[in-house]
């Protein structure tokens, strides 16, 4: 049995893959310092879980030991919070990087799926972007996520840099969902709105897009973790690893987002605010590759992503 280390797999996205990877015949140990996941999360999983910071090379080593891959989920991942704190998000995102890429060279482990960001690319010049675009990223939190993939690169490791659009949905089971204090995406806030009967926020409406407000590609959950399953298995056939945009490939706009809401939560009003700053008006992936080198087609549409999240809300995540 191929055992494999997941950091933050106490996470949104981590614990997902995790328990995907369980399911798939992996053995599976998390690392997750609990300050952004959760306990039950892990537990849920069916993985092991050990409590230990991605900056401290001991708890690396330790929880390296035994291992064949590594899946990288462990960071922080607010924009708005990285602008007010760069020197923390890159002692968090670049340093963990950096500490998992020696000791994971020290003990000759050379595989790693990594969670990138489609913030490495910001203010995109073509969309739908492709993986050869320029990278330029327009906040602290993007740069991280840049210099982590260069980092582990450098080291000699063969990356498969799994570059996120907007993750969206539950797991169909409501075991595993998104459970962030504060909440900033899109989707959940939405749905919290229209549950407490309160305005739906709208941060802009006079973007260029077709309806002035921005444009994202929304991609579920568990297509993510199917990906990473693939992106592990490729590496262990012996894929050298590039990067590689996980989306659907379709944009939503947030007017859009805001009907799939109505639909399965009912309606509120909305209140127009201005801009929220950093945010581009288009993030939509080109997903040509991870289609051709994963053999990986997303099936979750918006509306499934929106009534998932909307069945995880109403199930109250045990925080
Ligand atoms: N938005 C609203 N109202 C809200 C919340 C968000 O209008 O109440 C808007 C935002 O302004 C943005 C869009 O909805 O235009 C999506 O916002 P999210 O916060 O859900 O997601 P982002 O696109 O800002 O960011 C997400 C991840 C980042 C990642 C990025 C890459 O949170 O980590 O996708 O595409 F870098």
């Amino acid at each position: 049995m191929t055992h494999v280390l997941v950091t933050g797999g106490a996470g949104y996205i981590g614990s997902v893959c995790a328990r995907a990877l369980c399911r798939s015949g992996y053995r599976v140990r998390i690392l997750d310092d609990l300050s952004t996941g959760h306990a039950w999360a892990a537990q849920r999983t069916g993985a092991e879980l050990r409590v230990g910071s991605m900056t401290d090379p001991e708890a690396v080593a330790n929880a390296l030991r035994g291992v064949e891959a590594v899946l990288h989920f462990a960071g922080h991942s607010q924009v708005g919070e990285s602008v007010r704190r760069p020197d923390f998000y890159r002692a968090q995102n670049v340093g963990g990087a950096e500490v998992l890429a020696e000791a994971m060279s020290a003990l000759d482990i050379d595989k790693i799926v990594f969670s990138s960001s489609a913030a490495v690319y910001g203010e995109p010049e073509t969309v739908p972007i492709p993986e050869t675009a320029r990278t330029h990223p327009i906040n602290p939190y993007g740069q991280t996520k840049l210099d982590a993939e260069e980092r582990l690169t450098s080291a000699g490791l063969r990356v498969a840099a799994l570059r996120y659009f907007n993750a969206a949905g539950a797991a169909s089971d409501l075991q595993l969902g998104e459970a962030h204090d504060p909440e900033t995406h899109l989707i959940p806030r939405l749905l919290a709105q229209a549950a407490a009967g309160l305005p739906f926020t709208v941060f802009g409406s006079d973007y260029p897009t077709p309806d002035g407000t921005c444009v994202r590609d929304y991609i579920h959950v568990e297509d993510l973790a199917t990906a990473h399953v693939a992106a592990l298995e490729a590496l262990l056939n012996g894929w050298t690893g590039e990067a590689i945009n996980l989306g659907s490939g379709g944009g939503h706009s947030v007017l859009q987002v805001l009907e799939a809401v109505r639909a399965v939560a009912g309606d509120s009003p909305i209140t127009l605010q201005p801009r929220r700053a950093g945010d581009p008006p288009s993030l939509v992936a080109d997903t040509t590759r991870a289609r051709r080198v994963l053999g990986w087609t997303p099936t979750h549409s918006l509306s499934d992503m929106v009534g998932d999240a909307w069945r995880w809300h109403q199930s109250g995540p045990p925080l």
